[in-house]
């Protein structure tokens, strides 16, 4: 779970970690379940406020990624072992890359790459690496009428379907890719809905307010309280670095 609290310092000794919120002091042990929450969730804000997520390649290629949720959507490519993933939001491909060197080792499957503004340079970058036979771009908005009939026609047939959504994070774009995307995916399979932790960088130096409430988080949790064909998979977010709290929805039924 998510610590709310703005938490302004952090001070550590004789393996105490005290946490100052305003006149307010608590303190835990260092090594104590609760500290683990909240230097994780102190590392997930500093990380992204430094980009450094933004300076990581897969096999050449850029992936906006934490390394611990690229970890963590090996485990369940793995386990799943899906015929086609959908994924909403490219930008450089280095996601797709990354689904498509999966699949290449697994033997079968393909990517389905979905942006509304897929730069020259980044469809010449995926186009041109060894992976991209198991990898299709599609250009437009990921809600257009259009394009959900291409992503129809080009997954139709494929039994194991698992879909990403990484595109805009508004809650409202967020809620709807859900609500038109969550058909494809095959039982025992999953939505992962990307950047849920969202929610918690409004107060980054370059955040923005409207994030506390304007995020994925909310679209997912909204969409969990009233379907229930889908479950969150809690075990997806067990490193507790995430850029994807919650993110992991299963299909149930
Ligand atoms: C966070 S990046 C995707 C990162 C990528 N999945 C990765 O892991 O490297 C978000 C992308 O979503 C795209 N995007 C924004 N709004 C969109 C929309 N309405 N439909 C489809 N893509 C959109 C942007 O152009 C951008 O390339």
């Amino acid at each position: 779970m998510y610590i709310e609290r703005k938490m302004n310092a952090v001070r550590q000794k004789e393996q105490v970690v005290t946490f100052t919120d305003g006149n307010h002091q608590t303190s835990f042990d260092l090594y104590s379940p609760q500290a683990l929450e909240i230097l994780s969730q102190l590392w997930s804000k500093a990380m992204v406020n430094s980009k450094l997520h933004y300076d990581v390649k897969w096999m050449g290629i850029p992936i906006i990624q934490f390394p611990e949720d690229i970890v963590m959507m090996q485990e369940l490519i793995w386990k799943i072992k899906p015929d086609v993933i959908v994924e909403c939001g490219v930008a450089h491909g280095g996601s797709l890359i990354f689904y498509s060197s999966l699949m290449e080792i697994i033997g079968k499957g393909s990517v389905l790459g979905v942006d509304i503004d897929i730069r020259a340079h980044n469809r010449a970058a995926i186009e041109a690496h060894p992976l991209s036979k198991r990898i299709k771009l599609l250009q437009g908005s990921s809600i257009a009428p259009e394009t959900m009939a291409q992503v129809k026609s080009t997954i139709a047939g494929a039994e194991t379907v698992l879909v990403i959504l990484d595109s805009n994070h508004s809650k409202e774009h967020v809620a709807k890719e859900i609500q038109l995307y969550k058909d494809f995916v095959s039982k025992d399979s999953y939505l992962v809905v990307m950047d849920g932790a969202q929610a918690f960088m409004h107060d980054l130096p370059w955040g923005k307010p409207e994030w506390k409430e304007d995020n994925p988080l909310k679209a997912i949790e909204e969409f969990l309280a009233q379907d229930k064909n889908f479950e969150m998979d809690p075990s997806y977010n067990r490193l507790k670095v995430t850029s994807n709290p919650k993110g992991f929805l299963k299909r149930i039924a």
